[in-house]
């Protein structure tokens, strides 16, 4: 297929992700493991955010805060963080095992928080996590950085200018590799909801953050490969019903023993498709837009991390004292969707509630 090219100037959508105007805000990083030294260290430091103290009780990760990224106050307690009164902001990135006891750390020190996704486990923690920020008057909040994610947002944004019309049908298909990836991360490879609800919810929640609604009710199926090396299944696919014509579709394998890794998204609307992944691709075919098809160019685009997105939009939150895109309240539809999801698969297949 041809297509002409065009931008997001000339689709009239965002071309860069807003900031917050301090870049001095002293941020306290409970948990350095993977995804903190991988991504939100240097993300943070990218942009010239100030990262004043990190707690561990692992002293290699410790040494890599002060070694790696000059991060010279290092506690093995979070509380000791917590209470620390240089620390203004604090950003949760350990394992969803210890996320309520956190909360309630910060509440009594009166300080915001931001947890790495999950945002718990089960809705009930989630609902407790909620009632504890709002009783303690403190800012809450979720890192669905996949929001931030450049063609993530731009898709976000060109479906809410209504480029393609009303959205009916929602679609991720992502191939990986982590199966093999983290067979030795013995927290990851033994837990039964790896897929369903410690992975998904980023899709879940994309599906959210495109359509802008919520799924009523959700159809899970989860498959394994034989000799695989996770106690959980590897291998997802859901169908979202959001009623009043609206379905979702997800579909994830991490079981994968070749390169052949990928990730496919779509949403197709009453006046066009989107078609794009979560790297620098995506294609239009509007009515609205005439009868070409369209290559997104992407490069005068001013994109960072999007690591930096779900931190930044949460540091805005607090310095114009309004609701984060991601707290906690609005991402309990999310947990409710996955955690349905994790339901009906455990049930080999049925449709499960995931509203109320
Ligand atoms: N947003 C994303 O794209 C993304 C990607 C990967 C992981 N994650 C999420 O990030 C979180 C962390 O994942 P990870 O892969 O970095 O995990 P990890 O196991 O590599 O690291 C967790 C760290 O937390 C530390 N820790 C444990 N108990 C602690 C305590 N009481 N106080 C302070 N630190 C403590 C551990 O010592 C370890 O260094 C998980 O919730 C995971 O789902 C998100």
């Amino acid at each position: 297929m041809n297509y002409s090219q065009i931008t997001l100037k000339e689709l009239k959508v965002p071309e860069s992700i807003p900031f917050p105007k301090r870049t001095d805000w002293h941020i306290g990083m409970i948990g350095f493991g993977g995804i903190a030294i991988g991504a939100h260290a240097p993300a943070y430091q990218n942009v010239g955010w100030n990262i004043c103290a990190v707690a561990d009780p692992n002293s290699e990760a410790r040494r890599i805060a002060q070694e790696k990224y000059g991060i010279q106050k290092t506690y093995s307690d979070f509380h000791e963080l917590i209470n620390d009164d240089a620390i203004e902001v604090i950003d949760l990135l350990t394992q969803p095992t210890i996320r309520e006891e956190v909360v309630k750390t910060s509440g009594r020190a009166g300080k915001p928080i931001i947890t790495e996704k999950p945002f718990a486990r089960s809705v009930e923690e989630c609902e407790r996590m909620i009632k504890i920020a709002d009783d303690a008057g403190i800012k809450l909040a979720v890192h669905q950085n996949y929001r931030w994610m450049k063609m993530n947002y731009t898709a976000h944004h060109i479906i809410k200018k209504g480029l393609i019309g009303d959205p009916f049908f929602a679609s991720i298909e992502i191939f990986g590799t982590q199966d093999v990836d983290l067979a030795g991360h013995e927290f990851y490879s033994s837990s039964e909801d790896f897929l369903t609800i410690q992975w998904n919810n980023h899709l879940a929640d994309l599906l959210r953050y495109w359509t802008g609604k919520d799924a009523d009710r959700v159809f899970a199926r989860t498959g394994r490969m034989k000799g695989q090396n996770f106690k959980g299944d590897n291998l997802l696919c859901s169908i979202a019903d959001f009623g009043d014509g609206l379905t979702g579709h997800i579909l994830h394998s991490e079981l994968l023993r070749s390169h052949l890794r990928g990730t496919q998204c779509r949403v197709d609307g009453s006046k066009g498709s989107l078609k794009f992944d979560f790297h620098n691709n995506l294609v239009i075919q509007s009515e609205i837009l005439g009868k070409e098809s369209f290559r997104l160019n992407t490069k005068e685009a001013d994109f960072t991390s999007s690591f930096a997105g779900s931190m930044g939009d949460f540091l805005i939150s607090i310095e114009q004292d309004k609701e984060p895109s991601v707290s906690g309240r609005r991402n309990l539809a999310t947990i409710k969707t996955v955690s349905a999801e994790h339901e009906s698969s455990m049930k080999g297949g049925k449709w499960i509630n995931c509203k109320g």
